[in-house]
């Protein structure tokens, strides 16, 4: 299907009002229900899945500190959208095919509000999964200013759900952020990456099986989901029309499986200012930026002096990153446009500081532990691709478990032909390099032989992050502080076919010295 580019106005989801507020003391409820929304005005409206009946959900702001209540509901159907592969793990026929739970990607929250995948809950809390704890979540937000989002996690059932429109920001500000004058109000936008495949009476299509389906299993998982079409906050390739000033913009890649890499045609550049996990040391100037599911990206685009001038978003990551085929400029190369077209309402006070912040580097020493962790693609018992962390399962004992307060290095070996995104819940990290090594001598051995000196992250990564990029053929090396809770939470890969079969684990914080 052809869909005209840039038809309907970009979508800026709404602030969510709280239920009441009480000093510090901060509630909100949203309930999740299935509506009718359009994405392309050339096409029927699509039934979607919404936080408040909206995709994006809406934007939850809060400030650092603050203390945040919300009851997440369940309102759906009881029947699904897409087909479910019952031999997934946690998507077992005997459980409820509509199950959810939130987690606040990037958040410092306690465990018993992480959204754990086993902590599902069905329509109005009838069923729980066996790891539900509360219908009141808390977030204590003990964090400076930065871009969060919220998604579910349902175990074996996240790449559906989040594919049916489960996902939204979740903004922490703070008063260091006001006193930088950065573009702000409705000058600092965030923008929900998405790919997205619609049938022509607008609904959203996603495989029952793989092309070359040899398992005979129908339906079943596929591998990574990859889709004809760009969607911005829920719309296809739209466009935002701006003031000739400056902007700030909040990129999250919300894909399942989409890698982007952003450039704007008119050659300018961005200014990035933050990272997954707030800002910078200082502005970069960069024209190019990379991007995997998960990460957030926090910048500045200059539209001063444009006047009458249209800028297009475009993308040039390969669709399987970095090995498949390049960016079809026709479809999933474009991302959006802006046009310069509105009256400039006010003078541009806004600034892009010399300096942001300090960020305080950790060092690696000797005292520190160190795991060495495979990414691996194995066969399941159907002949299936999945990929493994360490070559475990979700359901192996738990093997990281790291003390509260103690600081590691964990170093993910990918001996797999993907860059996998790996994100780790409640701790914000460092990437100290990713280094070259040899991958079929490990394969045999199990020996790390190096092919080349470590190479220092992109300088777009280096602040804290809370995903990060795990290249092919690389050791991929960070720093972890693991703090401030102890209990259980999770790790995994963030392309969502592949978190969803096996590509995720428990960790536990244990309380320290023991
Ligand atoms: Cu964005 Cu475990 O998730
Ligand atoms: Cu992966």
């Amino acid at each position: 299907m052809k869909l005209v580019k840039f038809k309907d106005p970009l979508p800026i989801p709404p602030v969510l009002k709280p239920k009441w507020k009480l000093g510090d003391y901060t509630y909100y409820e949203v309930i999740m229900k299935e509506t009718k929304q359009s994405l392309h005005s050339d096409l029927p409206n699509t039934t979607i899945w919404g936080y408040d009946g909206i995709y994006p959900g809406p934007t939850i702001e809060v400030e650092s500190g603050e203390r945040v209540f919300v009851q997440w509901k369940n309102e759906l159907p009881d029947k699904h959208l897409f087909p479910i592969d019952h031999t997934v793990h946690g998507a077992e026929k005997e459980k409820p095919d509509v199950r959810t739970v939130v987690h606040l990607h990037g958040g410092r929250t306690e465990p018993a509000s992480d959204g754990y995948p086993d902590a599902w809950f069905t329509h109005g809390f009838a069923e729980k999964g066996p790891f539900f704890e509360k219908e009141i979540y808390e977030y204590g937000n003990q964090q400076n200013a930065r871009t969060l989002w919220y998604h579910d996690h349902a175990i074996g059932l996240t790449r559906l759900n989040i594919y049916a429109g489960l996902a939204g920001f979740y903004l922490i500000k703070d008063r260091h952020e006001r006193s930088l004058n950065l573009p702000s109000g409705p000058f600092d936008v965030p923008l929900l990456l998405q790919d997205r495949t619609l049938h022509d009476d607008g609904s959203l299509s996603y495989p029952n099986q793989p092309e070359n389906n040899s398992s005979g299993i129908i339906p079943s998982i596929i591998t990574s989901f990859f889709g004809d079409m760009i969607v911005v906050n829920g719309k296809v390739w739209p466009f935002f029309e701006v003031e000739p000033r400056k902007y700030r913009f909040r990129l999250l890649n919300g894909a399942n499986a989409r890698f982007f890499r952003l450039t704007l045609d008119s050659g300018q550049l961005f200014f990035q200012i933050g990272t997954d996990s707030g800002f910078l040391e200082r502005p970069i100037g960069i024209s190019s930026l990379l991007l995997a599911p998960a990460e957030r990206l926090d910048l500045i685009i200059d539209f001063s002096n444009m006047d009458g001038k249209s800028v297009i978003l475009n993308n040039d990551a390969r669709t399987h990153f970095p090995i498949g085929e390049p960016a079809n400029p026709e479809t999933t190369g474009v991302v959006m446009e802006f046009r310069v077209t509105k009256p400039l309402s006010s003078i541009d006070t806004s600034m892009i500081p010399a300096y942001l912040r300090q960020i305080n580097w950790l060092q690696a020493n000797s005292g520190q532990k160190q795991r060495y962790l495979e990414l691996s693609e194995e066969k399941d018992q159907f002949g299936r691709s999945l990929f493994l962390l360490d070559k475990k399962m979700w359901d192996d004992p738990i093997t990281e478990n790291p003390r509260h307060s103690s600081i590691e290095r964990w170093n993910f070996i990918n001996t797999d032909g993907d860059d996998h995104p790996i994100h780790i819940h409640l701790v914000q990290f460092q990437i100290l390099e990713r280094r070259p090594f040899d991958v079929n001598y490990y394969k045999k051995t199990k020996q790390l032989r190096y092919t080349g000196p470590g190479i220092h992250s992109e300088i777009s990564e280096r602040g804290w992050k809370d995903t990060v990029r795990c290249p092919p053929g690389h050791v991929t090396s960070i720093i972890i502080p693991f703090f401030p809770f102890t209990g259980q939470y999770v790790w995994h890969c963030h392309m969502l076919e592949h978190e969803d079969y096996e590509m995720m684990r428990p960790y536990q914080i244990l309380p320290p010295n023991e």
